[in-house]
């Protein structure tokens, strides 16, 4: 590994295009190669951001001895087949969010890492951006006290498409695994793994979840109420309230860069915590400094953590009775 680390982009959308103008913020990253299923998609690709080199299949990128780690950014469906591909090849991987489809593909993932001795993290930047980071030392601090209460919401409205990655079952569609995922990730953070579930969604034409609602309640009393829809717009905000406090991680909660702090009895205090790029310097420099400590997961953002997420996306499934092909290990 030389001073640089040598980045490869698998797949060619709407998100390898903002990873990879982040890439370019990032001074000890530098994009190697980037492939695509077409050759003519990887060369445009490649052009206009400066990849050394361009290949019109997965495998040869994986395959290319320069790379260091390889960030995967195809539809759901494939994260597992592309990272065992990538870490078989003896690469690194940072692989999009969810990084399976569930549990046994998350625990398939991390075993091919572990067993190779090779980096893996789930791509989930929310955890890397610097509001998120504020929000967990004011809550570590006490600010709020015990955290009794979670709200949260991620909705947009999409607009049907049967054949579009959001909602084409085939491709792992619906907004669980899509958005939901992001309320269910930072009840995760803050609260742990919840004691009960309980969901309720409403299904597209194509099979998949066109809203999901959740509740999820703790041992000690606590519960949450998050939502995901690609039916219509919804504020995307946060609301953790504690026993002494409350803040709210506002729109979008997932990459905000705003938070309100509310102590009882006190005036609200407004944090400014801007993000670099699109915001996903700040995973892109996490992988990198791992990289270069030769740690095989992020202290961050654990295997046990993605292990920990999609355990409970697997929950709410059977909950909604959302099922997918290879579910059963086919
Ligand atoms: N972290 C975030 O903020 C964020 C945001 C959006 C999406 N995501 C995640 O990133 C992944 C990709 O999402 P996206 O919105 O970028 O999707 P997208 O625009 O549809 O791009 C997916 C890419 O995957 C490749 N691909 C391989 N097999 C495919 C197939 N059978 N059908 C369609 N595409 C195929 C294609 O690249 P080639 O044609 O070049 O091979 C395609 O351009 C998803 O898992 C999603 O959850 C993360």
């Amino acid at each position: 590994m030389g001073d640089k680390i040598k980045w490869g982009l698998l797949g060619t959308g709407k998100i390898a295009h903002k990873f990879a103008a982040d890439l370019r913020l990032v001074q000890q990253a530098e994009l190697t190669a980037v492939a695509s299923r077409s050759i003519e998609k990887a060369a445009r690709f490649g052009a206009e951001f400066h990849a050394v080199k361009y290949y019109g299949t997965y495998l040869k990128l994986a395959n290319d001895p320069e790379i260091d780690v390889v960030y995967i950014a195809t539809p759901h469906v494939f994260h597992c087949e592309n990272t065992l591909m990538c870490l078989k090849a003896g690469k690194s991987v940072l692989c999009e969010k969810p990084m399976g489809m569930n549990a046994r593909e998350v625990g398939a993932m991390i075993r091919e890492a572990k067993s190779s001795n090779l980096f893996l993290m789930e791509a989930l930047w929310t955890r890397f951006i610097p509001a998120t980071e504020k929000l967990i030392e004011v809550i570590e601090k006490g600010v709020i006290g015990e955290i009794i209460n979670l709200q949260s919401d991620f909705g947009y409205a999409a607009g049907y498409d049967p054949n579009s990655r959001l909602f084409n079952k085939k491709l792992g569609g619906g907004a669980l695994l899509d958005i939901g995922l992001y309320p269910v990730y930072l009840s995760l953070l803050l609260m742990g793994m919840p004691d009960k579930i309980k969901a309720s969604a409403v299904f597209t034409g194509s099979g998949v979840d066109a809203s999901c609602a959740f509740h999820f309640g703790y041992e000690n009393g606590a519960h949450a109420d998050l939502v995901a829809t690609l039916q219509e717009n919804t504020p995307i905000e946060a609301l953790i309230k504690g026993t002494k406090g409350s803040i709210n991680m506002h729109k979008r909660f997932h990459h905000s860069e705003k938070l309100t702090v509310t102590e009882f009895g006190k005036s609200p205090e407004i944090l400014n915590m801007p993000y670099l790029g699109n915001g996903y310097f700040h995973e892109i420099q996490e992988v990198i400094n791992c990289l270069q400590n030769h740690q095989i997961q992020s202290s961050k953002m654990p295997h046990s953590m993605s292990m920990d997420l999609i355990t409970i996306l697997d929950k709410i499934r059977k909950e909604i009775n959302l099922t997918y092909e290879g579910d059963d290990g086919e």
